[in-house]
């Protein structure tokens, strides 16, 4: 479905470009005001849990990472947002919650609610009282790794808020973006590669300073973050939006059903995150079981079993424990003390694919502006100047696979899945250094260019060395004028 949409978007594009709408260099339309407002300025110590069972359970805390930038990624900004109410609404202190998120979206002004965001076609504002720990440039991966390891020292910018925990503390991660295999994208390059998440979450169990920690990942691929990488005796449960090799999705997208009101033209979630936030807004989380939840979700996600268009929810890491209950991570709301089962999601949706999500945005944009406006214009440029990089990357890509390993053998070479259980590949370092010798010649990868990590990795697990992809690179890009994508302008995603 998705691929005969994107298709037709595809000659859209391309016919609207030949009517002459584009020339000259790219022009960024959608400026993202970043604007910052003074750390902790919403801030308000919450009230606790009960006595007794802060004794239990030690310190909950969470982070929350909304990975993405930009009006069109509205969503997962909206879903950790979202996640903050619950978490808040449990109970859990804002001094034990660390949000990171661009904070673009809500006073955007594309956003026709000012100030205010929604990750449900009805759902109220979920954006009032998150707190701004790291917004704008501070969203990194170095940034994320330090506040996990609680090193104060080692963030650079925002509140300095870290998960200071102690050996008896339930830790919640909940992040929500684009990925491909082995990344996970982040506002500011580079992206978060699993290879050094695993050296973090390592790290995180030899300093003793946790009970148990439960990760909940939606990205494309995410299950390529561990799959044949995450052990199974550092106390972490995980569970991801999709398997290693397959796109994960969005929801409440306009023109779909449920449809967002008139006004929005973004997506205002993604499947696998609204799946669980709705589960815990409408259960008893002392009485429902991580792998309750797990269940719930993994059947929504997968479009009811059908999978065509939907994603494969996954597991990794210590399964011993999936039978304690939710509040140990997510809190408890008397409120919801006697709801369960009552079921906010009524089965039939339809959903897009992160990765056409985007264009899906810009579309609906261009539909709505003024026939003769320059601002149109611009925005059509920008669709075509985007699509026109999407094929380049694919282009150049496949070639660089046929020159380094033959035209029978290279497209096969670059998308060969290892078997389940192994890693997408065995040296990190030599993925990032393949991905820099390749933005170096070709453009950046991009958000949409990440789903080509696994070609990359392979040429890696081929034992290619750097010089050969270099010549290569350059026989396929010498003459691709990257402009606006050039990694000098939008950095290196490694
Ligand atoms: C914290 O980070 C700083 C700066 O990166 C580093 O020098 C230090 O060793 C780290 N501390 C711990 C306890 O890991
Ligand atoms: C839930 O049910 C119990 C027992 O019937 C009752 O005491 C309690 O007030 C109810 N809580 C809510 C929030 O409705």
């Amino acid at each position: 479905m998705a691929a005969r949409w994107w298709f037709v978007l595809l000659v859209l594009v391309l016919a609207a470009a030949a009517a002459g709408a584009e020339k000259g260099e790219w022009d960024p339309v959608i400026r993202m005001p970043g604007e910052k407002e003074p750390a902790g300025s919403h801030s308000h110590s919450g009230e606790g849990f009960e006595g007794e069972d802060d004794d239990a359970v030690g310190t909950r805390w969470a982070v929350l990472v909304a990975g993405s930038s930009g009006y069109g990624n509205y969503r997962h900004q909206a879903d950790i947002c979202h996640a903050y109410q619950i978490l808040r609404k449990g109970g859990i202190k804002e001094e034990n919650i660390v949000v990171f998120m661009y904070d673009d979206v809500a006073n955007s002004a594309l956003n026709p609610r000012r100030g205010v965001i929604i990750n449900h076609p009805e759902g109220e504002d979920v954006y009032a009282g998150v707190p701004k720990d790291y917004t704008g440039d501070q969203v990194t991966a170095k940034n994320l790794y330090a506040v996990l390891l609680g090193n104060k020292t080692a963030v650079t910018g925002g509140s300095r808020k870290v998960i200071n925990s102690k050996p008896d503390d339930h830790i919640f991660i909940y992040y929500s973006d684009h990925g491909g295999p082995g990344v996970l994208g982040m506002p500011n390059l580079p992206y978060l590669y699993a290879g050094d998440f695993m050296k973090v979450l390592r790290e995180k169990h030899a300093s003793n300073s946790y009970a148990k920690m439960v990760i909940y990942i939606e990205a494309c691929e995410s299950g390529s973050i561990f799959e044949g990488l995450m052990p199974e005796d550092l106390n972490i449960y995980v569970t991801t939006a999709s398997n290693a090799e397959e796109s994960s999705w969005g929801t409440y997208c306009p023109g779909m059903k449920p449809t967002p009101p008139a006004e929005y033209i973004t997506c205002l979630g993604d499947l696998y995150s609204v799946s669980w936030m709705e589960d815990s807004e409408t259960h008893n989380l002392k009485e429902e079981t991580i792998k309750e939840q797990y269940e719930v979700v993994k059947k929504r996600t997968s479009d009811s079993n059908s999978y065509g268009a939907g994603s494969h929810v996954m597991e990794y890491g210590d399964k011993t424990f999936k039978g304690e209950k939710l509040y140990l991570y997510q809190g408890f709301d008397p409120a919801n003390a006697n709801v369960t089962n009552k079921l906010l999601w009524s089965g039939q949706e339809a959903v897009v694919n992160q990765r056409d999500a985007d264009i899906l945005f810009l579309w609906k944009r261009y539909e709505l502006l003024h026939e003769k406006s320059e601002e149109k214009q611009e925005v059509l440029r920008e669709i075509t100047g985007t699509v026109r990089h999407r094929k380049h990357l694919d282009s150049s890509i496949d070639f660089i696979g046929k020159l380094l390993f033959g035209i029978e053998n290279g497209p096969s070479t670059l998308q060969a899945v290892r078997p389940s259980g192994q890693p997408l590949v065995d040296d990190w370092d030599c993925l990032k250094q393949m991905v820099r010798i390749f933005e170096s010649h070709c453009g950046s990868l991009s958000q949409y260019g990440m789903k080509h990590m696994r070609a990359f990795a392979n040429i890696c697990n081929s034992g290619t060395p750097g010089t050969s992809m270099k010549q290569a690179s350059i026989s396929a890009c010498g003459s691709y004028s990257s402009a606006r994508w050039s990694p000098l302008v939008q950095g290196y995603s490694a």
